[in-house]
């Protein structure tokens, strides 16, 4: 709901104010975003800071007031949210307020996945204007009555005769009133994606947390928690910053000299530069900010709630999703269709409902060093073609899958021969090869539609029920500053087209394990695989945190061969599938080569996560002890009902007397009574939360439990 008070608007969420208001100078100045605050006109309470603080200008100091789109250059000296370079060849841009509007829904934006309203939201158009250079900047404000979340993104309109230069554009920027606070965000690398990093912010010094890879990348995902100190899972404030956006993202942040803390959040201003033209505009991506008062599980619950309802194409949202068969890590690229065969009858079997033939399947593609581009497949392999194949899976029961990397071409592959030009490069340079093959440029409309047509045309003429869509490497030898912005915008253009034509094929996205993991490609991709690195314990981490931001519908694990390919780390089968649980479950090894024993361990695995897999779909999720910290990692998702809950206990290493705590379980019903697993043990969901279950760890290395808590 959103309140208009005098000179002050209101954004009023489930539990949270957002007041911003109107100066006599028409500033348009942030008053409070948090906990729920009365609805009165906080433009008449005088600012302490006014008189008091600021740099020495006669006219009028904005240096210690929380704007809400900051301008560099005349009243504050701080690094803006835009970058300009105006008519006169300087920086300087002075916004004020010209009207606003509020209507329900949402404003959808041009080019760019965003919020889609589901008969929810209301939205704050804002528009701010420097009339001296002609540039108006629309500010948009969505803000819904289910959740904790604020939407917000930025139009710039050129409204002058002449042509300005976008150095920067942010997303949002935030001032947050001085506190002790701490920065979370997730880097890592191929193989570790979103470790978790928790830092106290000082005074003077810039957290910088971006990528310049291409796409939202392996190193720093889009999405960035600022908390008070202390802050846990349960308890204290932090709020959420998540872009929905796949490629060169910022979040800057910076606390002054006053104590402020400045978070701006956007597109990478570093290689970025944006001529706009006269009446032309510029849309950045959307952020999505979320508050919570209750620690970081409600802060995670905000972003699950509105991502599953308000993100994810509706059709696959809460649908469920097969359990897959996946060829890669049990045969790389050495495929062909007796092997193929073979697994797909044994996995029917075991209960696999979808078999997914992963690299290796067109062209001559026999390693990584040819072929892509080339779509069609290799009948040495594939002598019926993947009609023929999809076709023979589909006779033993499964759905077919595909795995395919569009965006790519092998220089050495008859796409090539006939399009060296398609290819992202400069003039003046070779362009670099990571892992043998080159990018296709998505900024040609032609090379646009050759994708859109080569997958029209597998998925229908086949009848492909899924695709893994990769992406595996790095972006080089952009041939201009903004490239890769213009680049995502091909890429969205494509999976619009694609997804709106098959709305009933699953899509998971996948860039070298979780290299693209981030809002943006969820709009088209309901799942994500979320690392290359499929070891159960170093999955408790990469999960753990990925499910910060994103929900378990989203999160994509396999449970795969021990020794890990990756890591080599040796782990028990029921650790390696009570991991992957905690997301969309399926396997990646050779199953012909399993024993009897583990043949029917696999059974119930897959009996045990067809049962579960609706609360993990739908339900609210906790993270209750973090491998970040402890020995051990746990996890639970309740139904929304609260009838049912799975928690996962792991202790990492076997200790002796390592004192072992209870574990507090969270969101049941107090009053309700619940059964614990196969025993015959049942206790109220007051007594689990408050005293808690000791769980039993067989004496090993990486053991674990999935118990399973019904309401009787
Ligand atoms: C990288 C992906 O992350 C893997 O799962 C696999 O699909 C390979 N690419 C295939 O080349």
């Amino acid at each position: 709901m959103i309140k208009i008070n005098g000179k002050t608007i209101h954004l009023i969420g489930k539990d949270i104010s957002y007041i911003m208001y109107i100066s006599e100078n028409k500033d348009l100045i942030n008053f409070h975003f948090g906990e729920k605050l009365e609805d009165i006109d906080y433009s008449l309470i005088k600012d302490e800071y006014e008189t008091v603080h600021g740099f020495a200008s006669n006219v009028r100091s904005l240096d210690v007031y929380q704007q809400e789109y900051p301008c560099y250059g005349r009243s504050d000296l701080r690094e803006g949210a835009i970058g300009i370079e105006n008519k006169f060849g300087n920086a300087i841009l002075e916004l004020y307020v010209k009207s606003y509007e509020v209507f329900k829904g949402v404003a959808p934006l041009v080019g760019m996945p965003s919020l889609y309203s589901n008969n929810n939201g209301e939205t704050l158009k804002i528009v701010l204007e420097d009339k001296i250079i002609g540039v108006e900047v629309e500010l948009y404000y969505t803000v819904f009555d289910e959740y904790n979340v604020i939407a917000r993104n930025a139009v710039i309109v050129n409204k002058s005769k002449s042509s300005i230069t976008l150095n920067s554009a942010y997303s949002l920027s935030i001032d947050l009133p001085p506190d002790d606070y701490e920065i979370i965000h997730y880097s890592g690398t191929w193989a570790r994606e979103r470790y978790l990093q928790r830092t106290p912010l000082k005074s003077g010094l810039m957290a910088d947390i971006e990528n310049l890879r291409g796409t939202s990348g392996h190193q720093m995902n889009p999405f960035v928690i600022i908390a008070k100190k202390d802050t846990d899972e349960f308890n204290g404030d932090a709020y959420g910053f998540s872009l929905i956006y796949s490629s060169n993202h910022a979040t800057k942040v910076k606390v002054d000299s006053y104590g402020m803390l400045r978070v701006r959040q956007g597109i990478n201003p570093d290689t970025f530069r944006w001529q706009l033209d006269k009446n032309e505009s510029f849309y950045t991506p959307q952020s999505v900010m979320a508050y919570s008062h209750n620690g970081f599980n409600h802060l995670s619950q905000q972003y699950h709630d509105v991502y599953r309802n308000n993100l994810i194409r509706k059709d696959w949202a809460f649908r469920t999703r097969p359990i897959a068969l996946n060829s890669w890590e049990g045969s790389s690229f050495n495929i062909n269709e007796t092997k193929i065969l073979s697994m797909a009858r044994c996995g029917k079997e075991l209960g696999i409902e979808l078999f997914v033939i992963d690299d290796g399947w067109f062209g001559k593609r026999d390693d990584e060093t040819s072929s892509l581009g080339d779509w069609y497949a290799n009948k040495e392999k594939l002598p019926s073609g993947i009609e023929g194949i999809s076709k023979k899976i589909k006779d033993i029961g499964l759905m077919f899958g595909l795995w395919i990397e569009p965006e790519m071409i092998s220089r050495n592959s008859n796409l090539f021969k006939e399009h060296p030009d398609w290819v992202v490069r400069t003039d003046e340079r070779e362009p670099i090869e990571v892992r043998h093959q080159l990018i296709l440029d998505l900024t040609k409309d032609e090379v646009c539609e050759f994708i859109v047509k080569t997958l029209k045309d597998l998925i229908s003429k086949a009848g492909i029920q899924y695709i893994k869509w990769d992406m595996n490497r790095q972006m080089t030898d952009m041939p201009s500053l903004a490239y890769n912005h213009k680049y995502t915008l091909g890429l969205y253009k494509i999976l619009k087209e694609i997804t709106t034509e098959f709305p009933d094929v699953l899509f998971e996205g996948c860039c070298a394990g979780g290299g693209r993991f981030d809002a943006g490609l969820l709009a088209y991709m309901p799942q994500i695989w979320t690392s290359d690195n499929s070891d159960a314990i170093a999955r408790l981490n990469i999960q753990y945190s990925t499910s910060m931001c994103y929900p378990l519908s989203t999160i994509s694990n396999h449970v795969t061969v021990s020794p890990n390919r990756v890591n080599g780390r040796i782990t028990p089968l029921n650790t390696r599938a009570n991991v992957a649980y905690g997301g969309i479950f399926g396997y990646e090894f050779d199953v012909t080569l399993l024993t009897e024993n583990e043949k029917n361990e696999l059974k119930e695995q897959i009996k045990l996560y067809k049962k579960m897999q609706k609360t993990v779909l739908e339900g609210d999720f906790y993270r209750l002890i973090s491998p970040y910290e402890t020995n051990f990692a746990a996890w639970q998702v309740v139904s929304c009902d609260k009838t049912v809950s799975y928690v996962l206990i792991c202790k990492i290493l076997s200790l002796v007397h390592s004192n072992e705590k209870r574990l507090k379980l969270s969101g049941l019903d107090k009053d309700g009574n619940y059964k614990i697993g196969q025993t015959n043990k049942v206790y109220s969901g007051n007594f689990l939360m408050k005293y808690g279950i000791k769980p039993n760890f067989p004496l090993s290395d990486f053991s674990s439990e999935l118990i399973c808590i019904e309401k009787i």
